[in-house]
């Protein structure tokens, strides 16, 4: 298939290129590097073989949109492109509706104008909000909310994609609901490389194994969990790139628009998960109990067996193999990709 990969020079995105090269794919990306930098594409060749086209522009412009779509013709769009902080969407909530929701309007809308109805979207388990446990697991029928700015770009674009595939039967549109992606591609060539100091777990904790950081808080140890600290669903990116292209072997025989679980269905403490990582790191990871992160689930897993009945995908690699390449990733690359 000749596939768009909107924001495909990305931490998924880049992840996604190899594993579509490595299913016979070719490709495009549309990204404007707000949160990447263009040695992604270096790294995707040097293990494909392969070097996508990259147009550097914005899925909001509406004129790069439509030459992009006038001058070349696709089966599939991924859908990755937009922003994705939390903590930063509480403090810019505008730029991530301009971003997320108006951008991808705009690329929904030159998408039907070109005839191409295919798309997979990322969406995030985000948009099941602070799960209640009796839904744990988590069946893409739970109840679903938005706890941020960036939870409820989700929310509405999934809604706004629901809608518009209820109006016009022409839509086949995957919602992917990603639980927590982590790790790094095997070669240590690709992996995460966020800006600033890292919010989310995996990455804090590949910083302090580095040096960059001090330690490592551990947000909380007495949740109703069992040993004290929070549980997630942590997919390794490999999976999840997979996952996609599993997805697009699926869409055009999918009418409507439907959700699914990106997950392994397994539930990981944050102190398992520490302990994974000491394992690949051969020695402790600093680190200290703190108080609970507010608004923070005790609990948040899927039922991964959509994706298994529709895709007949299911994750392959554990917390260990996760440890395993996010450490070879960084000790590889301790400035990530230096040039952003
Ligand atoms: P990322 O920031 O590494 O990749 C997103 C890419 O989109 C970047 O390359 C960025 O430059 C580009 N981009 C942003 N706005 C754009 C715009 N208007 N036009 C063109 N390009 C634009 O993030 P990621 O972790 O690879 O996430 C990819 C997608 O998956 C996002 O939509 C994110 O919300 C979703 N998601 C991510 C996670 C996660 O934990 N990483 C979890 C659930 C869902
Ligand atoms: C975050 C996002 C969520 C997104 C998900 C997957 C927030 C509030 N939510 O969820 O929207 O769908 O990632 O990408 O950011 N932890 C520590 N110490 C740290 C960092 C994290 O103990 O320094 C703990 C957290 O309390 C949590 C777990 O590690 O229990 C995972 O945290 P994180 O990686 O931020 O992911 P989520 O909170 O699950």
């Amino acid at each position: 298939m000749n596939i768009l990969i909107t924001g495909g020079a990305g931490y998924i995105g880049s992840h996604t290129c190899v594993a579509a090269y490595a299913a016979g794919h070719t490709m495009t990306i549309l990204d404007d590097l707000s949160n990447s930098s263009p040695e992604s594409l270096n790294r995707i060749e040097t293990i494909s073989g392969k070097r996508p086209r990259l147009v550097v522009g914005d899925i909001g412009d509406r004129s790069v949109v439509r030459s992009l779509l006038d001058s070349e013709t696709f089966d599939a769009v991924i859908h990755f492109a937009g922003f994705k902080a939390v903590g930063e969407s509480v403090a810019k909530p505008w730029e991530y509706y301009q971003n997320n929701i108006a951008g991808t309007l705009v690329l929904l809308d030159e998408m039907r104008k070109h005839g191409l109805y295919n798309l997979v979207f990322s969406s995030s388990a985000t948009v099941y909000g602070n799960p209640d446990p009796k839904n744990l697991p988590l069946r893409e029928d739970a109840p679903l909310a938005a706890v941020s700015p960036y939870g409820q770009t989700k929310l509405w674009l999934e809604d706004i994609m629901r809608a518009m595939a209820a109006a016009d039967p022409n839509w086949h549109i995957l919602l992917l609901r990603y639980f927590n992606p982590v790790g790094a591609h095997e070669s240590g060539l690709m992996g995460e490389d966020p800006n600033g100091i890292p919010n989310n777990l995996m990455p804090y904790i590949t910083q302090v194994a580095i040096g960059r950081l001090k330690e490592l808080t551990i947000f909380g140890n007495d949740y109703p969990t069992r040993d004290g600290t929070c549980i997630r669903d942590y997919i390794h990116v490999c999976d999840l790139a997979e996952g996609h292209i599993a997805a697009l072997r699926r869409v055009a025989e999918l009418p409507g628009c439907t959700p699914v679980n990106l997950g392994s269905g397994n539930g990981v403490s944050v102190a398992e998960l520490v302990t994974s990582f000491e394992k690949a790191l051969g020695r402790p990871l600093p680190h200290r109990y703190g108080p609970r992160r507010p608004g923070d689930a005790a609990a948040c897993y899927a039922d991964a067996s959509r994706a298994l009945e529709l895709f007949g995908w299911k994750t392959k690699r554990n917390a260990d193999d996760m440890c395993r390449d996010a450490w070879n990733w960084q000790s590889k690359n301790p400035q990530g990709y230096h040039t952003k």
